[in-house]
């Protein structure tokens, strides 16, 4: 039979297939979030997130090492912390878990690239992202307490702040905090279009950061929302972002692809916890096979756009990549 167009010729055998791959990911694409805990020695699987760690500092300078040797470039770091109070005091600590883990590992590892998270969560009694007064979650004064949090980071030796608290004006004085104090080569990597997902819940279980009342509604944005996304990217990226973030991935490809074509800077995605999760328990079950969709998950990301994606799944799949 002529049919003039057999389109299932470029996909005939594993040597054409290979010739038209459009999208491969690289293990240096890879950021891994990592979980920091107090004390020594300590390497414990964390329970809404099987395959991940709470390492004390000198176990997370061995796992930071050997994700190294496998090509994962990043590490984005959060901190237990211990002491939760209405002011977020410890989160500008220089003797905070995260400054003292910054330290470590610049020091053992230099040519690591380390990424830490600015959001007043973890540090709050309440579990909100920014401070608290009466019911409303303020913009301005939380924003202060993150400017000084990621001075202290940088006093540190961070090399990137990634902003995830989606406080208006938040970049903007972040750059200007860091570049006050002489950091003006600590990079900023902004959640820009932060959604109010669902998919966090197994992370919060990891820091025991879920909010006590409410949601995170007034700050994060509706998952409805697509149009919003260009603006929140637009303006970060006006405030100083040097790399924009969205957040959840997979569920938001289409933001990820319009903010691929929208803007010229790197655009960072995060394969969040419960999007791992899912693949985890599916995989359990045997419904999915868990390597394959770890890869197909991850490709999809980077075919959407994404230069860079934060997954739980890094040093799998970096082991996976090596072959
Ligand atoms: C803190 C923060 C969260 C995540 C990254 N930074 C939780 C939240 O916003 O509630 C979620 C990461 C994940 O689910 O993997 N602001």
């Amino acid at each position: 039979m002529h049919i003039p167009k057999r389109y299932r010729r470029n996909r005939w055998n594993q040597g054409i297939r290979s010739l038209v791959k459009e999208t491969e990911l690289r293990a240096g694409d890879l950021i891994y979030p990592m979980f920091v805990v107090e004390g020594t020695g300590v390497k414990r699987e964390i329970s809404t997130m099987p395959g991940n760690y709470h390492l004390s500092i000198d176990q997370l300078v061995k796992d930071a090492e050997s994700l190294l040797e496998l090509g994962v470039p990043a590490v984005n770091l959060f901190g237990y912390c211990e002491n939760k109070d209405d002011g977020a005091t410890e989160s500008y600590s220089d003797k905070s878990l995260i400054a003292r883990a910054i330290k470590a590992l610049k020091q053992a590892l230099p040519e690591l690239y380390v990424q830490t998270d600015i959001a007043l969560d973890p540090y709050t009694n309440h579990g909100h992202d920014g401070l608290v007064v009466g019911d409303e979650i303020v913009n301005d004064a939380s924003v202060e307490v993150l400017a000084k949090m990621a001075v202290c980071h940088a006093r540190a030796g961070v090399d990137m702040v990634t902003p995830s608290d989606m406080m208006d004006g938040r970049v903007g004085a972040i750059r200007q905090a860091l570049d006050d104090a002489d950091y003006s080569y600590v990079a900023i990597m902004s959640y820009a279009a932060k959604y109010a997902s669902c998919f966090y819940g197994p992370f919060r279980g990891a820091l025991d950061s879920a909010p006590k009342s409410g949601d995170k509604k007034t700050y994060q944005m509706d998952p409805a929302n697509r149009r919003e996304a260009i603006k929140e990217i637009a303006l970060d990226i006006e405030e100083g972002a040097d790399v924009v973030m969205v957040k959840p991935a997979m569920a938001y490809l289409d933001v990820i692809a319009d903010a691929r074509s929208n803007f010229k800077v790197p655009i960072a995605a995060y394969h969040v916890s419960g999007e791992y999760g899912m693949i985890l328990a599916a995989a359990e079950k045997g419904w999915v096979d868990k390597e394959r969709a770890m890869i197909e998950s991850t490709t999809a990301i980077k075919r959407a756009g994404a230069d860079m994606i934060l997954t739980y799944f890094a040093p799998e799949l970096a082991r996976y990549l090596k072959g």
